[in-house]
């Protein structure tokens, strides 16, 4: 683990206008700074970064984080990752503190297998260069399908010799673990006990994770005989698992977010005559089905998939279905098929780079509307087939989650199919209505309506805490006004707490301090402000005072989230206590008293008056009178708990 410090040193030297504007250009505006936002596209920015605050945030897709999370967003990094990489921007000596027996040796065996696995690619490739068989029969092979040198050495292609041990031998010599060899499958042990290699004379592919660690290989055998398999493949280990991965995603990923668009091959070859087309942004499934964890990692990178296909039909068919699974997960997909016979790989090396590049751009076609060409071609005029397509098809667009794209499929395959789009449109809704049945109703989360993502206020981050706005009706109404309240005590808290209460008799009482004390007889009812205020209250029981950053910053992605939107969308909860009074404070600073107060008590009032509803409602459920006697007693207690909050609230309003 890298140690508190560390990390606290990091995010102090990491500047947010820095970081981001390694990948983002950034302009200035206001006492922010804005750009395209990386993580979607779009031409007109939406994007903005906080120098003060140390945080981004997108107000079109909704992004948001620090320094940190940028990295780890944009690299897809993990935490620790992120800050390493940031430690070395920076030359910041990384501190680790001293881990748990089990972690360092569930960590140092990955790092093994990693180890062995880049000394293997560093063997075949080698080989493949220097030695006479790889030269001789490796090399000549990929010169042979006419690939160049540069992408034989960008992908770091190999040869792996002829022999039963040659790396299982080299390996052992240069004191790698045949516990490690074995592990990652690079040896395999005979029922002798003797180890020797899973890969031998083939050609070598490496296949990297997306940081660039190799992972994995796959060995092509050279003989045309069709009793040798074409591809020996290493097997999952704890560093690979082939579900997860896509062969050339780390050459990729960059191509892919800068165009926004990725090309999805099914061998490994293709990916390497895609590139030598100087089109970068492509991946291999490598010959498994596409998984949907595959489709997830894509999706990290854009929204836009454009497959492939070989140009033979019975192929197509059969993968017609699986690509569905790409719409269900939100991703526009587009295909290019060739003419029959060729794949990208051959079809790249019979007509040559450039007008390969000219026809996948020029072919592109919808797959939806690829798929009903096709469908609608086989069918010919037979009505019943013609029938059966049409609900295919109707399927296919009802797993695109986004209602606007679907009904503009809808129109569309209305013309192709030359049906009326009503009948398409009934048949639509009876699939989407089964389907909603058969899921349970979905959880809305309570923080997902907050903000107005598509209108940035001018002076979003502007200091001296935001302004009221209008209410907005739509995303308000659904959100219990309970979790409304909460959030307002903890933006209060986030945006004042290092205040002092100056209204305390007390002269040294923060207004943090104030509002912890007098939440103690409240219960939070939304489980993510209940974290922040018991986090806040801890920190207070140990003698800190939180800082408005250590919640904008949080590792705690939800908690940074919550701040960030707090503290800098233009605050337009419906139930904000001096909205509600319509007393308009321009500068709430200068408020700070009543807005804490009136926070405070109104969503006291708030929870006594539920009880109060619930209390009458109990009254009139009761049949036994003195059971109703003593109900009714307690409500009459509560109606004065709220007389005198109602009392307060009108005396703490400052003009
Ligand atoms: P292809 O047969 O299309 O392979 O299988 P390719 O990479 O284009 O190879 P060339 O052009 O014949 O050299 C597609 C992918 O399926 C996997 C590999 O990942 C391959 O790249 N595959 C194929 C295997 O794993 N094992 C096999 O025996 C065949
Ligand atoms: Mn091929």
């Amino acid at each position: 683990m890298i140690t508190a410090e560390t990390i606290e040193k990091i995010k102090e030297t990491a500047r947010i206008e820095e970081v981001v504007g390694d990948f983002v250009h950034l302009k200035k505006r206001g006492s922010s700074l804005i750009g395209n936002c990386p993580f979607h596209g779009e031409k007109t920015p939406s994007f903005h970064v906080s120098v003060n605050k140390g945080i981004y945030k997108c107000f079109g897709c909704g992004v948001a984080g620090d320094s940190v999370r940028f990295i780890m967003e944009h690299e897809k990094y993990s935490y620790p990752e992120a800050l390493k990489f940031l430690a070395t921007k920076y030359n910041i000596e990384v501190e680790e503190t001293v881990e748990s027996k089990e972690n360092i040796e569930l960590n140092s065996a990955r790092e093994s297998l990693y180890i062995v696995s880049q000394f293997a690619a560093n063997f075949f490739e080698d080989q493949l260069w220097n030695s006479a068989d790889g030269k001789a029969i490796g090399l000549s092979y990929f010169k042979e399908r006419g690939f160049r040198e540069d992408i034989i050495k960008k992908f770091n292609l190999g040869y792996s010799p002829d022999v039963w041990d040659a790396l299982t031998l080299e390996a052992v010599k240069n004191q790698h673990s045949e516990e490690f060899l074995e592990k990652t499958g690079l040896s395999i042990r005979n029922d002798k006990s003797k180890l020797y290699d899973r890969f031998r004379g083939r050609v070598m592919f490496p296949i990297h994770n997306f940081t660039g660690r190799v992972i994995g290989f796959g060995g092509r055998t050279l003989k045309t005989d069709k009793n040798v398999p074409k591809y020996v493949n290493s097997p999952d280990s704890d560093i690979y698992h082939k579900s997860n991965v896509l062969y050339g995603l780390f050459h990729a990923k960059k191509a892919i977010r800068d165009q926004d668009n990725c090309y999805l091959v099914e061998g490994y070859a293709d990916v390497l005559a895609v590139h030598q087309a100087y089109i970068e942004n492509v991946v291999a499934s490598s010959g498994t089905s596409l998984t949907i964890e595959q489709i997830k990692l894509i999706a990290r990178f854009t929204q836009n998939v454009t497959i492939l296909y070989d140009g033979d039909a019975a192929g197509i068919k059969a993968s017609l279905r699986g690509l569905d699974m790409i719409l269900e997960e939100g991703l526009n997909v587009k295909v290019v098929s060739f003419p029959d016979g060729d794949d990208p790989d051959s079809y790249m090396h019979k007509v040559g780079a450039g007008a390969f590049k000219t026809y996948v751009e020029e072919q592109r076609q919808d797959f939806i509307l690829y798929k009903a060409n096709i469908l609608l071609a086989e069918a010919g005029k037979d009505p019943i087939k013609k029938a059966g397509i049409i609900r295919d098809i109707v399927e296919s667009i009802a797993k695109i989650p986004d209602n606007i794209k679907a009904s503009v499929f809808i129109k569309e395959c209305s013309h192709l199919l030359e049906i009326e789009e009503r009948v398409l449109l009934t048949e639509l809704n009876a699939i989407k209505v089964a389907k909603s049945k058969k899921a349970a109703a979905p959880q809305r989360a309570a923080t997902s309506n907050f903000g107005h993502p598509d209108m940035p206020p001018d002076d979003l981050f502007a200091e001296g805490g935001p302004a009221m706005a209008e209410p907005e009706v739509t995303s308000t109404a659904q959100v219990s006004t309970d979790i409304l309240q909460e959030q307002e005590i903890v933006r209060l808290l986030l945006t004042f707490g290092h205040e002092l209460a100056t209204w305390e008799q007390t002269d040294n009482m923060y207004v943090g301090s104030f509002i912890i004390q007098n939440l103690s007889d409240v219960t939070f009812e939304n489980e993510l402000c209940r974290r922040i205020v018991d986090y806040y209250r801890n920190e207070l029981e140990n003698g800190q005072l939180p800082t408005i950053n250590q919640f904008l910053r949080s590792e705690d992605q939800e908690i940074a989230n919550l701040a960030i939107t707090l503290s800098t969308s233009e605050y337009s909860l419906s139930e904000n206590w001096l909205n509600k009074h319509q007393i308009y404070v321009k500068d709430e600073t200068h408020n700070i008293k009543s807005a804490v107060l009136g926070g405070l008590y109104y969503l006291k009032k708030h929870k006594v008056d539920r009880m109060l509803t619930d209390l009458m409602t109990q009254i009139k459920e009761e049949k036994d009178v003195t059971n109703q006697e003593i109900l009714l007693g307690r409500y009459a207690q509560f109606k004065n708990v709220e007389r005198s909050i109602s009392k307060f609230l009108g005396s703490v309003i400052v003009k």
